[in-house]
């Protein structure tokens, strides 16, 4: 136990940490975006995927619970390392490096933001008792515009916090070369958009397009 007191404790420590969580949640994000990009199939095709992840039982609530630690861990680890960070550095950012960028500076509140949604997220689509189809909640919910404007805001935010922790996470896990670092961060920002943009188009599409998951 007390190796983990002691990995917690270093700086290094918590980079990893913050990385292996990072991958994780970036698994289940792809999985999560793989899952609703069936809806621009339509309605049939998102129910059933819908039907099928339910039909998985116990499994669903085992990895529900690993997914609630890994959030804590990486939100307890970010925190921590900020307010480190924070008290390390009095004249903040007084050196602006070329990786102290916009998204890097950004992280804690893009962090929050991405938090904040979570916790609508789940009271919007986990935390109730279902009487329609999954397709209708979605699409009734993500009707709503102050909801949907909120979710736009979110997912950028979480677009801007992967992009730099993509680029992060190849740093923490020493995955570096002064040649190859363009393309490293480039990759990580194509990325982010990549996934960002594709969830972005979900309330997009609903608050545009009246067919849309009908
Ligand atoms: C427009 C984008 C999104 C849509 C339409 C969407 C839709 C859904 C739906 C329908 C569920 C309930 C699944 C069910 O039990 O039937 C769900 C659960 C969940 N979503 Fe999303 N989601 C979106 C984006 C996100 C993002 C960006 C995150 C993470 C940052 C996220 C995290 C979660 C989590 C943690 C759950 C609970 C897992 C579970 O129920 O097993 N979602 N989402």
């Amino acid at each position: 136990m007390s190796w983990i007191i002691k990995v917690f404790r270093s700086s290094i420590g918590k980079k990893y940490i913050m990385a292996a969580s990072g991958v994780c949640l970036s698994f289940f994000l792809l999985a999560h975006l793989i899952g609703n990009s069936v809806s621009f199939w339509g309605k049939e095709a998102y129910n059933s995927y819908a039907s099928h992840l339910h039909s998985l039982g116990f499994i669903i609530y085992i990895l529900e619970i690993l997914l609630l630690l890994l959030f804590l861990i990486h939100i307890v680890t970010g925190i921590t390392l900020f307010i480190e960070n924070l008290s390390a550095r009095p004249t903040r950012y007084a050196i602006q490096t070329k990786e102290r960028n916009w998204s890097a500076s950004t992280m804690p509140y893009s962090g929050i933001l991405i938090l904040l949604f979570l916790l609508v997220h789940l009271l919007n689509f986990h935390f109730i008792t279902k009487t329609v189809s999954t397709a209708e909640l979605v699409k009734t919910t993500l009707s709503n515009p102050l909801i949907a404007s909120f979710y736009l805001l979110s997912l950028s935010g979480l677009t801007l916090h992967a992009s730099h922790g993509f680029w992060s996470l190849f740093q923490s896990l020493g995955i570096n070369h002064p040649k190859y670092n363009i393309f490293l961060q480039r990759g990580g920002r194509a990325m982010a958009v990549l996934i960002g943009m594709t969830f972005i188009l979900i309330p997009l599409l609903i608050v545009t397009t009246d067919s849309f998951l009908q």
